[in-house]
């Protein structure tokens, strides 16, 4: 099967074969948040962001009725391949006129170029008492392999191109958005989480680092990328295990209070 590119709204670039091939440990290791959201039967849930629908299908498995919102069509129409309903949208748009009685997201918050607009959609969109349950890298998340990465830039004359598009918030931020909106916070923790790349350095940048050097042409890529793995050898290359990103997460649980 060949996939071509797509650009969602947010202005990434997401190759299904890349992400599946690449990327399964996304949803691998998101079980700990699936556990956070605890999915009830009949319960109606949303999930932002469902990629390929992994872990949606995971809540599906628990008698939930759930929606994906996906703004790649092609990774969406790998998740209906599982027989899930996903609506192809961007999360900063209104989430429609259902009142969820959860919003679940997995390593999506962190690609929001307005965070606090998705929060208030999210608050507009669940039931009073409705709650919504997210993990997403956090504050100092791959922070060795970004400045590796913007090392290479500017060694290879295009520091000026690089795109950062991330947003990896700190609890304390993050809670004020969420509060902001009206939420009440019960829970929300930043943890380190070492995470080997089976696809090793390299993978990971094949399929992450599209963002920042979509601008350049492939072969200033491939130099780019080359050198950024010289510079990470030293720090994340265990000779026994391998390659391993240093990931930072943010997990948090936030209440639509029930008279809110
Ligand atoms: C790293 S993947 C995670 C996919 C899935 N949640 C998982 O855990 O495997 C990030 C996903 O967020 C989606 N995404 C990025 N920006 C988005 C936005 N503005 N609205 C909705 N989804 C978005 C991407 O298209 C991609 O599918």
């Amino acid at each position: 099967m060949t996939h071509s590119r797509t650009r969602p709204a947010a202005g990434q670039v997401w190759n299904p074969e890349d992400y599946i091939g690449k990327a399964g440990f996304v949803a691998e290791l998101g079980r700990g948040v699936l556990d956070l959201l605890a999915p009830r039967p009949d319960e109606h849930i949303l999930d932002l962001g469902c990629g390929d629908g992994a872990l949606t299908q995971r809540i599906a498995a628990a008698s939930a009725v759930v929606t994906g919102l996906e703004p790649s069509a092609e990774l969406a129409a790998v998740a209906r391949q599982r027989g899930l309903r996903v609506i192809e949208g961007d999360a900063h748009d209104p989430f429609g006129q259902v009142q969820y009685d959860a919003i679940f997201s997995n390593a999506m918050f962190h690609w929001l170029r307005d965070p606090q607009q998705v929060i208030r959609n999210a608050f507009a969109a669940l039931r009073p008492g409705g709650r919504l349950v997210v993990e997403q890298g956090g504050f100092g998340n791959v922070a060795a392999v970004t400045t590796a990465l913007r090392a290479a830039m500017e060694a290879a004359g295009c520091a000026d191109q690089a795109r950062n598009p991330w947003d990896f918030p700190s609890p304390t931020t993050q809670r004020k958005r969420l509060e902001t909106a009206g939420f009440q916070v019960e829970e929300i923790i930043l943890f380190s989480r070492p995470t080997p790349l089976e696809a090793g350095m390299r993978g990971w940048l094949d399929t992450f680092a599209g963002a920042f050097l979509q601008d350049l042409p492939g072969d200033v890529q491939h130099v780019i990328k080359t050198d950024t793995e010289r510079r990470l050898t030293s720090s994340l290359l265990d000779p026994e295990e391998g390659w391993i990103a240093d990931y930072v997460r943010l997990r948090f649980h936030a209440v639509r209070p029930a008279d809110g």
